[in-house]
């Protein structure tokens, strides 16, 4: 493709774009393909002579829009948001179009420059402490991993340069919450510490965060039997409920140990942008990094997700290379991003973030934060006070967890101590589950909105995530009726 055909394709595929963008809402919002339906449309082998950039666009429109799941819709409630806005779109696409290579500062000095002086913007309008130094990386699991990895080589004394972990006379143990997302547990595992050294601490068992005495206690009695805590990895916003780790009441705790602080905020960073949720990271000065995700609820599309950390040494001190090839008269004055993570070759992935703060900035961005915790809170209410229908976990961010109990599954609540109430008791828990992903089936198959189920303490809910970028009150007041419909015919 020379640039004067990439000029003109690349204008019908921006007008594509626009045009799918306009009717997404329209689409069903969950995928309705079958497996391998996708696989099956596609020639089998790669074609030997170029083809009509037409005919590439028809089958995407054929092939591959029917086998996406709508995250852009206003009516997708399912996981958390995946928001692609479209200043982010126009910074992936400049990305592309220049195909800047980032090995080191001397291969794209922009690439590097550009991406500190981002997550410095970010570091500030999220009220990380000064001095905290932040790269992009792709996901929060490949964050939680680096993280991972820091602590195990700056509790065992830097065994890497020895025998490795396998040489340690005593385990490294790394402490977290049952709440805490499974990548978690994956980076745990993929740094070497062992299932057997993860401990996953007691959360209070009406907001589901980790109960520090607990996690006090876990550590002590660690460091009685010989084992060396090395790492703690503090929720801010769980996955299953957002559930909040209380950060300020864990941080003296982990430092009396000398253990690691890595703060998983993948969904709830973006509330940091709002003044008024930095409550969420107090203690954060006492931790050593946190790593959020910008492509989910802010909105900057996938993948970008930062790691921030409060001394860059730490990481450079595990992951520096310095191979004659990449070697530059610049070395030692500038930032190296390869040192601060595991791969060499990175993307200008700061240009969408630049693109996006700079083409929709930062009031508009937290507008709409605030609209959805405020849609999140209006659904709550409903669902509190609706007969049938629990919150079976305090609506701590933006995401409603909610299961509809049919009078005939549960033994009637009543008057405790205090004049309180208590909830009803489940007299059939499997019956429950089924009635529970029936009706969560009926509504993602309708088309119509998109929800996830999920277990709590070992039964079925259903997780209501608002904050797509569309998702105004009328798109949640609708996704309420809705589930309401579904649940009154479901069986179980
Ligand atoms: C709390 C939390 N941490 C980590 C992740 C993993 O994010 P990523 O897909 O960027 O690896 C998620 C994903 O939803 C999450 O909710």
């Amino acid at each position: 493709v020379t640039p004067e055909e990439f000029r003109i394709a690349g204008h019908v595929l921006i007008d594509w774009i626009a045009d799918h963008r306009q009717r997404v809402p329209q689409l069903p919002v969950a995928s309705q393909v079958k497996p391998g339906e996708v696989a099956a449309g596609l020639t089998p082998s790669a074609p030997e002579r170029p083809e009509q950039f037409a005919a590439v666009l028809a089958d995407v429109e054929r092939i591959v829009v029917p086998g996406i799941t709508q995250t852009q819709s206003p009516n997708f409630f399912g996981w958390f948001p995946s928001n692609a806005s479209l200043a982010s779109v126009l910074g992936d696409l400049a990305s592309s179009g220049i195909g800047a290579l980032g090995i080191t500062w001397a291969s794209a000095p922009a690439l590097t420059e550009v991406e500190e002086v981002v997550t410095e913007w970010l570091r500030e309008l999220t009220g990380l402490p000064a001095g905290w130094r932040g790269a992009i990386h792709d996901t929060a699991s490949s964050a939680c991993l680096v993280a991972m990895l820091a602590a195990r080589e700056r509790a065992s004394g830097y065994s890497q340069n020895r025998a490795g972990l396998q040489g340690e006379p005593a385990p490294l143990t790394v402490y977290t919450s049952p709440q805490a997302h499974s990548s978690v547990q994956k980076a745990v595992l993929l740094a070497g510490f062992g299932a057997d050294n993860l401990r996953h601490v007691a959360v209070d068992p009406v907001t589901y965060a980790m109960r520090p005495q607990a996690l006090a206690d876990a550590m002590a009695a660690d460091v009685a039997a010989g084992r060396r805590p090395a790492a703690v990895v503090v929720a801010v916003g769980t996955t299953g409920t957002t559930a909040i780790d209380p950060l300020a009441e864990i941080a003296p705790i982990a430092a009396r140990h000398g253990a690691w602080l890595h703060v998983d905020a993948a969904m709830a960073g973006s509330a940091l942008l709002l003044p008024e949720r930095r409550w969420m990271i107090d203690g954060i000065a006492g931790a050593d990094s946190l790593a959020w995700n910008p492509h989910k609820w802010l909105g900057t599309i996938l993948d970008c997700a930062l790691l921030y950390v409060r001394d860059a040494g730490e990481l450079v001190a595990v992951m520096s290379t310095n191979p004659s090839y990449l070697r530059s008269a610049a070395d030692g004055q500038v930032t190296q991003y390869k040192d601060w993570g595991i791969p060499l070759g990175r993307r200008f992935r700061a240009l969408k973030l630049w693109f996006h703060l700079r083409l929709d900035g930062v009031e508009a961005i937290r507008a709409r934060l605030r609209r959805d915790l405020a849609n999140a809170g209006w659904l709550g209410e409903q669902v509190a006070a609706e007969p049938g229908w629990r919150l079976v976990a305090p609506v701590s961010l933006q995401t409603v967890c909610v299961r509809h109990e049919p009078a005939e599954l549960v033994r009637p609540g009543g008057e405790i101590a205090g004049g309180e109430i208590a909830d009803g008791e489940i007299a059939d828990g499997e019956a429950l589950d089924r009635h529970t992903l029936a009706w969560v089936a009926a509504v993602n198959d309708s088309g119509r909105a998109f929800v996830t189920p999920s277990m709590l303490d070992g039964r079925w809910m259903v997780r209501i995530s608002i904050g797509a970028e569309a998702t105004e009150r009328h798109h949640v007041a609708a996704l309420w009726e809705l589930l309401k419909a579904e649940a009154a015919a479901a069986a179980w």
